[in-house]
């Protein structure tokens, strides 16, 4: 089943959001470098493109990240005008206190002394930005918790003399574009628990995971991944951590939370979900469907009419 998530006061928060950019001079984008391209909200790229403003793209979370893939996006996106790329640890100090002077080269008009450099944060919800925040304010300003959407509320800190910083909610899009997307944010807790079945999200990482990490499953559940698929992985979890309900059956919803909760905490390793080459064959998959189900509807369509 497709993941969508859009509950309505995001719309709001697109709102405030687009007013703010045009009052601020560099955006500082958080995306989870588990996954930079699903967690990055397309209409943060497109608001920010509207106004003509620079974006230091934050790779975070990358001390969960495969450093292979987090590599691989640093080069994507350091090839885009107007980006730059980091990897980054919020809750690393002294990766955090890297920022303000990255952004200061991307707005080299603002670095004459007497203009303010203005900073925004902004993301999808759970990616680090009230952990960034608090770094790089270096106190504990905004509420920083798993629940997604926990900060509420758009504010402007001064951050030293001549820069300030805005802090905007984390905000999702109205249309997930790939199913994979929505499965990948739901992994990685970027949507709402309510809004997702864990064992299916559970069955699609235990999918990535056989296909690029078996050797990290066979050292964390003591199995074999070359005989399983994303189904019998669950299942395997489930027997192996004694998740049984009522009259011994396997509880496969505990087994996907342990499954999630590992990938989550970084007990399994270090894993990307998908790097840009997995991304280029997911979205020409994608396309490729989209594309033969319009040809058989025309073509049932064709056969009405004859
Ligand atoms: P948000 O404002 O974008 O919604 O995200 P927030 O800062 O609340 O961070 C969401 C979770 O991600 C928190 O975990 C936070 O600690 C964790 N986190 C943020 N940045 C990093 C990072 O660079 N590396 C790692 N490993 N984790 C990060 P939590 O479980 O709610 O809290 P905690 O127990 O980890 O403090």
């Amino acid at each position: 089943m497709p993941i969508q998530w859009f509950p309505g006061h995001m719309a709001s928060a697109r709102k405030k959001a687009a007013e703010a950019m045009a009052a601020i001079d560099v955006v500082i984008e958080v995306t989870d470098a588990r996954l930079p391209e699903a967690s990055s909200n397309p209409m943060i790229a497109e608001l920010r493109r509207f106004r003509n403003r620079p974006c230091l793209k934050l790779l975070n979370k990358s001390d969960l990240a495969d450093p292979l893939a987090t590599r691989a996006w640093m080069d994507f996106y350091n090839r885009q005008p107007g980006v730059r790329a980091v990897a980054i640890s919020a809750k690393n100090a002294t990766e955090v206190a890297r920022i303000p002077a990255l952004c200061r080269q991307l707005a080299p008009h603002r670095d004459d002394g007497t203009k303010p450099l203005r900073m925004m944060i902004m993301g999808i919800p759970n990616v680090g930005k009230s952990t960034l925040m608090n770094a790089l304010l270096k106190r504990k300003v905004a509420k920083v918790g798993d629940e997604p959407a926990v900060t509420k509320h758009q504010q402007t800190l001064d951050l030293g003399p001549g820069q300030t910083l805005t802090d905007t909610p984390g905000m999702m899009w109205p249309k997930i574009a790939y199913d994979a997307d929505g499965y990948m944010l739901a992994a990685s807790h970027a949507i709402g628990r309510n809004a997702v079945i864990d064992e299916e999200v559970a069955i699609f990482l235990g999918e990535i995971l056989l296909a690029r990490y078996p050797a990290l499953l066979a050292a964390r559940y003591r199995l074999d991944p070359a005989v399983l698929d994303g189904p019998a992985l669950l299942e395997t979890v489930g027997r192996k951590r004694g998740c049984l309900v009522k009259g011994g059956g396997l509880d496969l919803e505990k087994a996907a939370q342990i499954l999630l909760q590992d990938y989550r905490d970084g007990a399994l390793g270090r894993i990307s979900l998908e790097t840009p080459e997995t991304r280029a064959q997911m979205i020409a998959a994608a396309e490729a469907a989209r594309a033969s189900a319009v040809a058989e509807d025309t073509a049932a369509l064709d056969d009405e009419d004859e």
